[in-house]
C-alpha cells in the first residue's frame, strides 16, 4: 500500500477540520436562512437539528475516518467497501458520497470566485457608490444591477473563476500538509479576527442599532415549531455548515495519526464552526442590515435568496460606513478565506478516490480532479439555475439520504459495540454507552422525519420539471454518478490484488 499522508501537527487537523466546516454556510447562508424562517422561530429546531443529529453525526465521521484511514482508505468509495468486502455495490453506494462534495464544489468555487472578484473591485473602488435612501429597494438597487452584470458573467467574473481555480489547484497539489494545512493555519485566525471586526462594525453602527438585529436572531420562540418547511430547513443548514453527510469530514480525518484523539477533534470542529456561525455569522449581515434599513425590511430582503444579503444588501450597507471600500474588501477577503478552506475540503474526497483506489501518483490526481472541476464550474457559470438545481440535489436531498447510509453502515452494520470500542480509542474524553445509542437510534429516526414531511410535502412538485435548464443539470449529475461508479468498479480489482497482496506476504512470515 502506498504511503498516505499525515497531518503535521494537532492544532493543524483541529484547524484544517474547522476550515473545512467553516465556509460561505456560516457567514451567508445562515443568516438567510435564519432571517426567512422567522429568527428565533428558526434557531429552536436548529439547535435541536445541532443536539440530535450534527453533533452525532460529526463524532461518526470522525471516527470512521481515523478507523478507514489506517486500512488506507480516505473516500467513501473506499470506506463503505471496507465494510462489505469491497463489493461491487458498496464501492458504488460509496461513490454517491464521493459525489456530492464535488458536485457542490462545482458551483460552491464559481461563488467562491465571486468574492474574490469583488473583494478587489473593492479595493480599487470600482463597485458602485452608495444611494443615500431609507427604502432599501433603493439603496440597493445600483448593487443588484452590478451583481447581475458580473454574474452574468462577465469577462472580469470569468478571470477571477480561472484564478480561483488555479489557487485551489495549487494548494491541492502542495498537498495535506504543505497545502491544506498551511492555509488553514493561516486562514483560520484570519477569518476569526476579519470577523470580530466586522462584528463590531455592524452591531455598532448607528449606536448599535445593530443590536436589534442579533435580538431578532436569537428571540427564541415556539411559533412555527409545526411547519415542515423550518425543520427541513434548520436540519438541512446543520449538515450543510457542518459538512456532514458526504464523508468530507471522514476525509479530513483519514489522515490523523492512529493515534489521535478524534472524540476531542470532532468537539473541537463542531465548536469552532458554531462558534463563528452563531456569534460571528449572527452578527454581521443582519445586524447591518438592520442598522440601515427597518426592521420590517429584513425578511423581505432575505427572501429574494443567499446572494442577495450577502452581494447586494451588505455592498449597499458597508459603502455608507467611512472607509467603505476597505470595509467592503474586508467582508468579501473575509469570504473569500472562507470558502476557499471549504471548496479544498470538497475536492479533497475526490483526489482521496483516486489516489487510495487508483494508485494514482499525486500529481496526475489533483489534475483529473480540477480538470472535472472546472467542468462543473463552467456548467455553472454559463448555465442558468445550474447552481440552484444542484444546490438542491446535492447540496439537500443527497445528503440527507447518505447522512442516513452513514449511519445504518456505521453504526449497525459494523455493530453498536464495535464503533463503540473504535470510538473509546486513545480517546480522553469519556462518553457514556448511550451517546452511541442515541446515534443508533435517534439520529436517524429524526433524518426519516425529515426526509418523510419533505417528500410528502412538495416531492411531486420537485420531480415533475419541464425547464431545459433544470434537466441538463439533471443529466448532468446521473453522468457524474456513473462516471465515479465505473471507477469505483474498476478501483475494486486494485484494492482486491492488494489485499491478497499482502496477505501472502503475512503468510509467509514466521
Ligand atoms: N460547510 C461548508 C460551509 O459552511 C460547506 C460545505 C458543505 C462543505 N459540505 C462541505 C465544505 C464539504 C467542505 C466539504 O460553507
Ligand atoms: N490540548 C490538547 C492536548 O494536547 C491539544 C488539542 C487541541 C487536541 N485539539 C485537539 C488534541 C484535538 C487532540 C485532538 O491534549
Amino acid at each position: 500500500m502506498g504511503k498516505r499522508e499525515r497531518w503535521r501537527s494537532r492544532i493543524g487537523v483541529i484547524l484544517a477540520a474547522a476550515g473545512n466546516a467553516v465556509g460561505l454556510g456560516n457567514i451567508l447562508r445562515f443568516p438567510s436562512k435564519a432571517a426567512l424562517y422567522g429568527g428565533g422561530a428558526f434557531m429552536v429546531p436548529y439547535f435541536i437539528a445541532f443536539l440530535l443529529m450534527g453533533l452525532p453525526l460529526m463524532i461518526v465521521e470522525w471516527v470512521i475516518g481515523r478507523y478507514a484511514g489506517r486500512h488506507g482508505h480516505g473516500s467513501m468509495t473506499g470506506i463503505l467497501g471496507l465494510f462489505f468486502n469491497h463489493s461491487n455495490w458498496s464501492r458504488i453506494l460509496g461513490s454517491v458520497g464521493v459525489a456530492i462534495p464535488v458536485l457542490i464544489c462545482m458551483y460552491y468555487i464559481y461563488i467562491e470566485s465571486w468574492t474574490l472578484g469583488f473583494a478587489f473591485l473593492s479595493l480599487f473602488n470600482q463597485i458602485p457608490a452608495p444611494v443615500v435612501s431609507s427604502d432599501p429597494h433603493e439603496a440597493v438597487r445600483p448593487y443588484v444591477s452590478f451583481f447581475k452584470d458580473y454574474t452574468y458573467p462577465s469577462i472580469l467574473a470569468y478571470f477571477f473563476l480561472l484564478i480561483t481555480i488555479a489557487i485551489n489547484w495549487v494548494v491541492l497539489q502542495r498537498g495535506v500538509v504543505r497545502g491544506i494545512e498551511l492555509i488553514a493555519k493561516v486562514g483560520m485566525p484570519s477569518i476569526l479576527l476579519f470577523g470580530i471586526f466586522l462584528a463590531i462594525v455592524a452591531l455598532s453602527t448607528r449606536d448599535w442599532a445593530g443590536v436589534e438585529g442579533l435580538k431578532f436572531i436569537y428571540n427564541l420562540n415556539f411559533s412555527r415549531i409545526t411547519d415542515p418547511t423550518v425543520w427541513i430547513e434548520a436540519s438541512g443548514q446543520i449538515f450543510f455548515t457542518l459538512s456532514l453527510g458526504m464523508g468530507a469530514i471522514a476525509v479530513y480525518a483519514s489522515y490523523v495519526r492512529p493515534r489521535e484523539d478524534v472524540v476531542k477533534a470532532g468537539f473541537w470542529t463542531a465548536g469552532i464552526n458554531e462558534f463563528i456561525e452563531l456569534v460571528i455569522g449572527a452578527s454581521i449581515a443582519i445586524p447591518a442590515a438592520f442598522a440601515m434599513f427597518s426592521a420590517v425590511a429584513i425578511p423581505e430582503l432575505a427572501k429574494e435568496g443567499t446572494f442577495r444579503l450577502g452581494f447586494m444588501t451588505m455592498p449597499a450597507v458597508l459603502m455608507n460606513l467611512p472607509f467603505g471600500g476597505l470595509v467592503s474588501f474586508i467582508w468579501f477577503f473575509l469570504l473569500f478565506l472562507a470558502a476557499l478552506t471549504s471548496s479544498l475540503a470538497l475536492i479533497q474526497p475526490l483526489i482521496a478516490l483516486f489516489e487510495d483506489e487508483m494508485k494514482w501518483e499525486h500529481s496526475k490526481a489533483v489534475a483529473v480532479a480540477m480538470i472535472l472541476v472546472t467542468i462543473g464550474a463552467h456548467f455553472s457559470a454559463f448555465v442558468p439555475h445550474f447552481i440552484d438545481e444542484l444546490d438542491f440535489w446535492a447540496g439537500c436531498v443527497m445528503l440527507l439520504f447518505f447522512g442516513l447510509i452513514e449511519i445504518i453502515v456505521f453504526i449497525w452494520i459494523f455493530g453498536i459495540d464495535n464503533f463503540y470500542n473504535e470510538l473509546k480509542q486513545n480517546c480522553t474524553i469519556k462518553l457514556p454507552k448511550a451517546f452511541v445509542y442515541v446515534i443508533a437510534f435517534v439520529s436517524p429516526l429524526f433524518l426519516l422525519f425529515i426526509i418523510y414531511f419533505w417528500v410528502i410535502k412538495d416531492f411531486g412538485k420537485i420531480i415533475m420539471v419541464t425547464e431545459s435548464t433544470k434537466i441538463i443539470a439533471r443529466v448532468f449529475i446521473v453522468l457524474f454518478l456513473i462516471f465515479l461508479s465505473i471507477i469505483a468498479v474498476k478501483s475494486r480489482k486494485i484494492i482486491l490484488r492488494d489485499l491478497r497482496y499482502t496477505r501472502i506476504i503475512k503468510n509467509k512470515e514466521p
